[in-house]
């Protein structure tokens, strides 16, 4: 696992958003894993900037989500479609018919889950995988318990991070469910980078890179990967 420490979000940003577009620009049909909530914004934010002055084609690409709650519709103004569909896709000039979500719907999302492993397969993998981290180690919405998980699944939200993220929902009380790409999935794809900034992300960052490989800190897996790199700043930084 290589870790880069950068002065602040925006100098992560636009070296995470160089590292993808390069990636589109040699290979314009590349898969690519994205994450939603607010580490991945500036970079989406520098995507689009590039796309705009025509530095670079989304066009082919094929996306999977890492995750999307439960009992949420996509139109639902804190569904994570909605928020790729804002922050980045429609911005972008993404295809929709290569954007891949996991569903929200509680009936249809168990099934799907298989269905979605099945897919990132068929499509060749992950070339890069963006991941956040959760302020208690998770990846994905892949929560601290006591073994890895492989695939897809339906995960029951901790307190930590209804606690974080709960701040989101102003007219609907969260969701406690959600389904998730599994810790197996997020490690066959053939390159990841996480972004950790801000001092409430430190603790994570230190079990991260510093603590055991333990699925009590899910992150702490990405040591394992051939090719994880970090990207942090000075305040998330700030107990290695
Ligand atoms: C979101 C996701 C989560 C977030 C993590 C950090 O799709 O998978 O693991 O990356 O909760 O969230 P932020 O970036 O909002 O601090």
């Amino acid at each position: 696992m290589e870790v880069v420490l950068l002065e602040n979000a925006i100098e992560i940003s636009k070296a995470v958003s160089s590292i993808i577009i390069e990636k589109v620009r040699k290979k314009p049909a590349a898969v690519l894993g994205f994450a939603t909530g607010a580490s991945p914004v500036e970079t989406y934010k520098r995507m689009i900037e590039a796309y705009e002055k025509g530095l670079v084609s989304f066009r082919n690409v094929t996306t999977f989500n890492l995750d999307e709650y439960c009992g949420l519709p996509r139109e639902d103004k804190n569904s994570y479609y909605y928020f790729m569909k804002e922050n980045l896709f429609s911005k972008a000039g993404f295809d929709f018919s290569k954007v891949n979500f996991l569903s929200g719907d509680p009936e249809e999302g168990e099934s799907c889950c298989e269905e979605y492993g099945k897919k990132i397969a068929a499509a060749g993998g992950i070339d890069i995988q963006l991941l956040g981290v959760g302020t208690n180690g998770h990846i994905g919405f892949n929560e601290p318990s006591d073994s890895f998980s492989d695939g897809p699944f339906k995960v029951r939200l901790t307190e930590s991070t209804i606690n974080s993220n709960s701040k989101y929902f102003t007219e609907r009380p969260m969701p406690n469910y959600a389904f998730t790409m599994g810790v197996g999935d997020i490690m066959r794809a053939k390159k990841i980078i996480l972004i950790a900034t801000g001092e409430s992300k430190a603790k994570a960052v230190y079990s991260m890179v510093k603590g055991p490989v333990t699925p009590h800190c899910p992150a702490s897996i990405l040591r394992y990967h051939p090719d994880a790199t970090i990207f942090i700043d000075r305040e998330s930084a700030k107990l290695l």
